[in-house]
């Protein structure tokens, strides 16, 4: 049985994600993912089996502050060494219209596997927008809530009460993000080709113009700058 979508190296490809982009990505994944495990130890009770995979409670806390400060260190990497893609990923969320509309409405034909024929889409779906805006926004409240946790002597006693909460809400939120996308990203076998484009960093042309014809005409086609 084949899980992802067979690399193809002999098929016309273009470029999706730089570098930066993917490492960070990838980055992310791995701190967000022991952030997330080391978590449910601490929020969980009787996980007794989880945590010895830490070694204890003690060791489940020290990774998850460790995997969170390397989590810092990815967002800071990519805002300092991929602004402008960072920028252009803003554009292309505020460019949500009409064709997205009708992709998030066919997106469960999709979904369960059935051959839709999407509207045109810009570089990320109607889907990809909606989890732009919702994963990276509680990502940066696990971050902020996070640190205020930890270092509680230097926040008001109020915003410190207020983290608990927040931290737990954007960790539940966030994870349910986070399974459906790494299940699109990854096995699904209409979008898994995006995998490729987040691993070695180009996707096929012909699933590219199917999937996201706005941003293959405009960044590869006739509409292209590079005409
Ligand atoms: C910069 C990022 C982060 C920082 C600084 C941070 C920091 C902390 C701290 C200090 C605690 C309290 C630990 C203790 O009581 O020993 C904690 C708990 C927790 N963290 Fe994080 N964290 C971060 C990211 C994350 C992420 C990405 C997740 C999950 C996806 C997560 C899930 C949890 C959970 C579930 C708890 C337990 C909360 C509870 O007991 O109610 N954290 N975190
Ligand atoms: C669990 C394993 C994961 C897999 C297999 C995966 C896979 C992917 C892939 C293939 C893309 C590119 C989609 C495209 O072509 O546009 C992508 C984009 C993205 N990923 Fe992940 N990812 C995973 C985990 C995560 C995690 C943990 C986060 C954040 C905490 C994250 C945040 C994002 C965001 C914000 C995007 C851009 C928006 C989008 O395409 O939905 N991913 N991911």
């Amino acid at each position: 049985m084949q899980w992802l979508t067979e690399y193809k190296p002999d098929v016309e490809r273009v470029e999706r994600f730089n570098f930066v982009a993917r490492l960070t990505h990838w980055g992310h994944t791995v701190t967000f993912l022991l952030c997330l495990f080391t978590g449910l130890v601490l929020f969980l009770d009787g996980v007794d089996w989880l945590a010895a995979i830490f070694g204890g409670y003690g060791g489940a806390g020290l990774v998850h502050r460790i995997a969170a400060v390397f989590l810092t260190i990815f967002i800071v990497i990519f805002v300092l060494f991929d602004f402008k893609g960072i920028i252009n990923w803003i554009k292309d969320i505020l460019r949500f219209g009409m064709n997205d509309i009708k992709f998030v409405m066919k997106f469960p034909l999709e979904f369960f596997g059935f051959e839709v024929k999407v509207p045109p889409q810009t570089r990320f779906n109607g889907g990809e927008k909606g989890n732009s805006i919702v994963t990276p926004t509680m990502v940066i409240l696990l971050v902020l809530s996070g640190y205020i946790m930890w270092f509680p002597a230097i926040f008001p006693a109020g915003l410190v009460r207020v983290a608990y909460p927040t931290h737990d809400i954007a960790m539940i939120l966030a994870t349910c993000m986070v399974c459906m996308h790494g299940y699109l990203g990854s096995f699904h076998p209409g979008s898994g080709e995006s995998f490729w484009g987040m691993w070695k960093g180009t996707v096929r042309s012909d699933w590219a113009k199917h999937h996201h014809a706005t941003w293959y005409e405009e960044t590869y086609g006739d509409k292209s700058d590079a005409e």
